[in-house]
């Protein structure tokens, strides 16, 4: 028998965030960061699953799943509503009794029912929620560049950066944030709600030794920030590495700006940054571009498709003719039909398909991530007719590479 799952109580969330948080290694929240904490916790959107009561018959709670409400940005520039699924965790003397599938079950019809088109979460090991219907649709680099590496000469140079205090920071980012998403936001950006950035900006200053907040001033204002935070890698002065947190640029020259300020800074061997864009090509901002090493390249926005006919209408297509995709979707049965895609929130129960593929391997190539021919040659999607492959590359196909830039 599946688990039962139930909507806590507020009074049960400190509960769950301890569970979660002893899921993921952590020490329980003081009363400091509980506060902080809390403030993402939705009414209404906090599942839990009870399990065996201890020996004294204090009841227990052996699994728990969150999420938030957001906007997804997809490729046009449209945005869908989007649950930020986040605090997932099951007790370890109650895994394996299928805790968290029932939580993911329950959690998607809910997202359903309240007419989120997608959920999207951030995976701490890639073998558990491809299951659920989830896909990597936007992937990040890893950069670790050399301080005062020299830009080189032609690098964009305009505007000024100015540090600014934490108490600046928690005032002004969130609406700069918004000014900066509003203008230029691509495919896989998302909103930020009001708890995220207590506990980004909290975080950066809890666990390192120091952090710092920057701002880049352009022609027409603000037009981006940085967050860093100090590692000291040893005792001797200098030892330091700067660990961006959260880096957002409305053009080139804000981009560069804050890479060349971050570069100046002084006693630090490095800047590190985890996730950025793939685009984010700093080595070519740089005299010597081997100061610029690519740590790696790892999954960022996990992405489930939750009404996948809502989805297919809200983002733009590239110029080719329709495609008919079988697409299957064994817990919403809704999306579990052919679907024309290149035409507005098209099914076709009773329709042959050219291609077919999971709802996961739909959401991969959703916000133009991967290519329907590199999913096809990889055995995530079945070409049925081998010139529907082509027309699905020009049609999913995006003009900017898809990137988040907020964690949750
Ligand atoms: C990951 C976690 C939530 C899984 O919970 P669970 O209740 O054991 O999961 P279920 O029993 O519902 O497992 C469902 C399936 O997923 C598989 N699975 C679950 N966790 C897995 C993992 N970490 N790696 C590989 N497979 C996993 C199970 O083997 C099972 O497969 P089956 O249906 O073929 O038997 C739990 O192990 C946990 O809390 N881990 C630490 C915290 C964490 O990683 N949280 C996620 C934060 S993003």
């Amino acid at each position: 028998m599946s688990p039962h799952v139930r909507i806590l109580r507020p009074d049960e969330y400190r509960t769950a965030h301890t569970l979660f948080g002893q899921a993921l290694h952590a020490a329980p929240a003081d009363d400091e960061r509980w506060a902080r904490s809390s403030a993402l916790y939705v009414d209404g959107r906090t599942l839990g699953v009870d399990g065996d009561a201890a020996a004294d018959g204090t009841p227990v709670l052996a699994g728990t799943a969150m999420s938030f409400p957001t906007r997804l940005t997809v490729p046009g520039g449209a945005s869908v509503p989007m649950a930020a699924v986040t605090r997932v965790g099951v007790r370890a003397d109650h895994t394996r009794r299928g805790i968290l599938s029932a939580l993911m079950r329950a959690q998607l019809e809910d997202v359903a029912r309240r007419g989120e088109v997608v959920a999207s979460l951030r995976a701490s090991e890639a073998r558990i929620y491809g299951r659920f219907g989830y896909g990597v649709a936007t992937r990040g680099r890893d950069v670790e560049v050399r301080s005062h590496a020299p830009l080189r000469a032609g690098a964009p140079r305009s505007g000024a950066v100015r540090m600014i205090t934490a108490e600046e920071a928690r005032a002004d980012l969130p609406a700069l944030y918004e000014r900066i998403h509003a203008a230029s936001a691509g495919p896989g950006a998302m909103t930020r709600a009001a708890g995220w950035w207590e506990l980004m900006l909290h975080r950066s200053a809890s666990t390192t030794t120091a952090s710092g907040y920057a701002v880049h001033r352009g022609p027409d204002g603000d037009d981006g920030h940085v967050v860093w935070s100090v590692e000291n890698k040893g005792d001797a002065f200098g030892a330091n590495v700067l660990r961006v947190g959260d880096l957002q640029a409305a053009n080139p020259a804000a981009l560069t700006g804050l890479w060349r300020f971050l570069l100046g800074v002084d006693l630090a061997e490095s800047v590190a940054a985890h996730l950025r864009p793939l685009t984010e090509s700093v080595e070519l901002l740089l005299e010597d571009p081997r100061s610029c090493a690519v740590t790696g390249v790892g999954d960022e926005t996990w992405l489930r498709l939750v009404d996948v006919a809502a989805a297919l209408t809200a983002r733009s297509w590239g110029d080719a003719e329709p495609v008919r995709i079988r697409v299957h979707d064994r817990l919403l049965s809704a999306n579990d039909t052919v679907h024309v895609v290149g035409e507005k929130g098209v099914v076709d129960p009773d329709g042959s398909a050219e291609l077919e593929c999971d709802v996961a391997g739909l959401a991969m190539a959703y916000l133009g991530d991967r290519t329907p021919s590199e999913l096809a040659a990889a055995g995530w999607w079945t070409a049925h007719d081998p010139t529907a492959v082509a027309r699905a590359d020009a049609l999913f196909a995006a003009s900017t590479v898809p990137w988040c830039g907020t964690f949750f």
